[in-house]
Order: C-alpha cells, then structure tokens, then sequence
C-alpha cells in the first residue's frame, strides 16, 4: 500500500531537522525517514550544480533504500538548487520549503517590507525572490542578504551568545535599514538563532520559519493524494547520517531530542 509507505526528509546536517520536528508534530502516525549529509555539508557555499547532484543522490537513496512515498527537500540551499529537476522526473511528490516560507512571509506582511535571510547559495540563486515577487504585491519590498557564518555556528551546538550577537548585529544591519515588517528564516538552522535575530531586527518585526508552512504543504499532498498513513500508533523514525554518526547523535539530540540516539549511518563510495 503506497500510504503505508515513510515521508523521506533530507538536509545537508542538522538544519532539516526543524522540518522533521515540524511533520512529525503535525503528522505523528507518519513514518519518516531523515537523511542528514553532514559528510558533505556545509551546501551554502558550494556551487548549485554540486548541490544538485548531493540532492539526487540522496532521493535516489531514500526512494531505492526506504521506498518513501515522498521527498521533502528541508534545505533551502537543496530545494533552491533542486526543486525543479527532481519535481520534474520523480513519480512521487517532491515538497521544498522555499514556496511554503514565501507564501508565510507574503500572508503576514502588512506593510509590504519583507526580508529573507539565507545561505549565500541560496540568495544568490534568486529563489525566493522570484517565488515572492510572483505572490506578491507588485509594490512589496523585498530585502535578501546571506548570512554566512550562522549556520557553523547551529553546527557547533551554539545556539547564543556574544560572538553570535555581533555577527548578527553586522549581517542584519541592511534589513534592519530597510525597516522590514516580516522576515523569513530562509535557512533551516536559523530557527535555533531566533532569540539572536529577533533581538537585533526588533520584536515588531515578524520572523516567519518555513518549517511549519512546509508541514501544513505535506499534510495537504498527503491529503489530495490518498498518501495519508492509516496507521493510529505513532509512526517510526529513522535518522541515517554520512558523516560521523556518533556527532549526529550527539548534536542531533540536543537540537531534536532523544530519538537521534539511535542514528544510522550511510556512507557514500568514494567519489560521489
Ligand atoms: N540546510 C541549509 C539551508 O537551509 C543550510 C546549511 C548548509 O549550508 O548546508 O540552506
């Protein structure tokens, strides 16, 4: 039965997590498959294309492997760089969390001043411009600036402090010029440093995380697609790391809670 099948969930590490904690509150007897490549993260950085491959490596993975009846791209860099192609030559539905934050963003901001925050790779690919500029009010602002640095940061396990607070204060400072009303995280990490970009943008200012819009976009496809789990006992989890599984545990239970702890490990053959 296709809805009995797991939602598979990727990111480059950690970061997808926030995603992951999202579905799995809003759609508990669902079982999810969660793919962190932390041995090839950070993915900010790296030029789209690689992105790309990483990201139709590892849907390859998690459809041939755990035969997921559904992929949710919980990276923005990936869904930016990947979206398309995998949408186009998947036969089961591909979600991003780039349209679900912009349509958030776009629903709450009242003075048409938006900001969006992400990874250079992410900005730099014009994304969530374009995804906003369709939506929106012709006469909305929109402000995006990368915000490298935040994510090593969430990958160090901090999450606050003095060295994060000037960081944000300099990266931050052109949306806190453009007196935005609403401000999309549109890094999955960046929802670990809320209390630090809040507290530099001003509490007035709306800050949008697309982790919850994405889930409310799975329950909806899961819906018009017959794909609901039937299921009334809580689903299972599995979460499989590339990189150093013992770390993924470690961090991943601290950022996401116990069930890391039994994290799996996948390791890619040389030279993917
Ligand atoms: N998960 C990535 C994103 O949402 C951030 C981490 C990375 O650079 O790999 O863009």
């Amino acid at each position: 039965m296709d809805n009995q099948r797991p939602i598979g969930i990727f990111d480059s590490g950690f970061g997808g997590l926030t995603v992951a904690r999202a579905v799995i509150d809003l759609l508990p007897e669902e079982d999810v498959v969660y793919f962190g490549d932390t041995a090839r993260y950070p993915y900010g950085p790296q030029p789209l294309q690689q992105v790309r491959e990483y990201a139709e490596e590892i849907t390859d993975f998690l459809v041939a492997e755990h035969n997921v009846k559904m992929v949710i791209i919980a990276c923005n860099t990936a869904a930016a760089a990947a979206l398309g192609s995998l949408g186009d030559t998947l036969e089961i539905p591909v979600v991003g969390v780039i349209e679900p934050g912009a349509q958030a963003v776009v629903e709450v901001s009242t003075q048409k001043r938006i900001g969006v925050i992400g990874t250079v790779g992410t900005i730099s690919s014009g994304a969530y411009q374009k995804t906003i500029q369709a939506i929106a009010d012709p006469s909305t602002k929109v402000t995006c600036i990368p915000c490298p640095g935040f994510v090593e940061f969430v990958e160090r396990g901090e999450s606050s402090g003095e060295q994060i607070q000037i960081l944000a204060q300099r990266l931050l400072d052109p949306i806190v010029k453009a007196d935005v009303d609403a401000l999309l995280l549109g890094c999955t990490h960046y929802p670990y440093l809320a209390r630090a970009i809040g507290s530099v943008v001003g509490e007035d200012v709306v800050l949008v995380s697309s982790a919850d819009e994405t889930a409310f976009a799975v329950s909806k496809i899961l819906k018009e697609r017959n794909l609901e789990s039937p299921q009334r006992k809580t689903g299972n989890r599995t979460f499989i790391s590339s990189g150093d599984v013992s770390w993924f545990a470690e961090l991943g239970q601290r950022l996401f809670g116990p069930e890391l702890e039994s994290a799996e490990s996948h390791e890619w053959s040389t030279g993917s």
